[in-house]
């Protein structure tokens, strides 16, 4: 494929290495035959490698290099009470020898103790990180504003804090780890010639989503991006992508000017909201496990599936072209839902 040298482009942004990688593309042979044939196959970024690893591992090795170029010795970040964010960067942190203070926001209105306390938020306390509270979930800019006062708390006391932002209007540094992984997915189907023309992802904050796509538009690459929402509608969700589209032509000095045609977004399966489980969900993840022994996450990657399996089913624009679902990880959340998840059938 064409395109610039994506690599000089990113150059300019420091980076920490600790992601295994690549991750392996494998076939789905057993799904794909249940949905009537059409090539499916999984980005195993589950496997990424840090603390059962994920898709943040990618975007974090960005923000954790921008906080060591500036000499930080502490992060701070927010998330959903089982976000997967937090837990990655707790794990990196330790890894590079920084302080590590999260904020968990009540984004579900779940308060049974499992959910607090189980999957994620275990993973939270043993990896050693302190923890904040902030009761509101659909506030961002109030999340960031309630983190950059601990920041400032911390800096008084003599610490050098970094907060990994939350809100849109911040450079979208955690999506250049998903412009690289484009160039790896390219290579990779490129060179086993997998038949690929479209991914299915889950689109959450967007780094994944703008990311992916805004890489393989670099690379000359016009396979669709579709992004699964699990946290906003459409429209919503399309604007996010769009901003970080842009922050990326900003980041890396090389405008595509990619506008709202080029961006996917479904939201047919988001109902009831971010962090809820419906049917679909619980099928998609009962289908993953038992035709391909894939472990899905009740929040991202289960409703990603979902979402993907829907749109094969019902648009025939979709539903023969060659498929690579990316799997971004999440799964420790499981065991806060504990049999929530469980379908009745399969
Ligand atoms: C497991 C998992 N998958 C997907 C996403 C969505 O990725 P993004 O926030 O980059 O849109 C998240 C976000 O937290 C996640 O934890």
């Amino acid at each position: 494929m064409n395109g610039p040298d994506l690599a000089a482009l990113l150059a300019r942004h420091a980076r920490v290495r600790l992601a295994h990688l690549p991750t392996p593309i494998d076939p789905m042979p057993n799904l794909s035959r249940s949905c009537g044939g059409a090539a499916l196959f999984v980005k195993r970024d589950d496997c990424t490698g840090i603390a059962l690893g994920g898709n943040k591992v990618r975007q974090l090795e960005f923000y954790l290099g921008d906080a060591l170029a500036r000499s930080a010795d502490t992060v701070l970040i927010t998330g959903a009470v089982q976000s997967n964010y937090v837990r990655a960067t707790a794990a990196m942190a330790n890894r590079l020898g920084l302080r590590c203070h999260i904020q968990l926001e009540d984004r579900t209105g779940r308060d049974d103790v499992l959910y607090r306390s189980s999957g994620n938020v275990l993973l939270d306390k043993l990896l050693g990180a302190t923890l904040h509270y902030y009761p509101k979930g659909e506030d961002e800019a109030g999340a960031d504003a309630h983190l950059h006062e601990i920041a400032a708390r911390l800096r008084a006391e003599g610490a050098m804090p970094y907060v990994i932002p939350l809100a849109p209007g911040n450079p979208p540094l955690g999506a250049l780890g998903y412009v690289c992984a484009a160039a790896e997915i390219v290579d990779q189907v490129c060179s086993a010639e997998q038949d690929v023309e479209q991914l299915f992802v889950a689109s959450g904050s967007a780094l994944t989503h703008a990311g992916l796509l805004w890489g393989l538009r670099a690379l000359g690459s016009a396979w669709r991006v579709a992004g699964i929402c699990v946290r906003r509608k459409a429209p919503d969700q399309k604007e996010r992508v769009m901003e970080k589209l842009s922050g990326l032509d900003d980041l890396t000095g090389h405008t595509l000017g990619l506008g709202a045609g080029d961006v996917d977004v479904r939201d047919a399966v988001l109902a009831p909201g971010y962090g809820k489980l419906n049917e679909e969900t619980r099928g998609a993840m009962s289908s993953a496990a038992r035709h391909e022994g894939l472990v899905l996450d009740p929040v991202y990657t289960g409703k990603a599936m979902a979402g993907m399996l829907h749109a094969l089913r019902t648009d025939t624009d979709l539903s023969g072209a060659g498929t690579l679902f990316v799997h971004t990880g999440g799964q420790p959340a499981l065991f806060a839902y504990g049999d929530d998840v469980l379908a009745e059938r399969d």
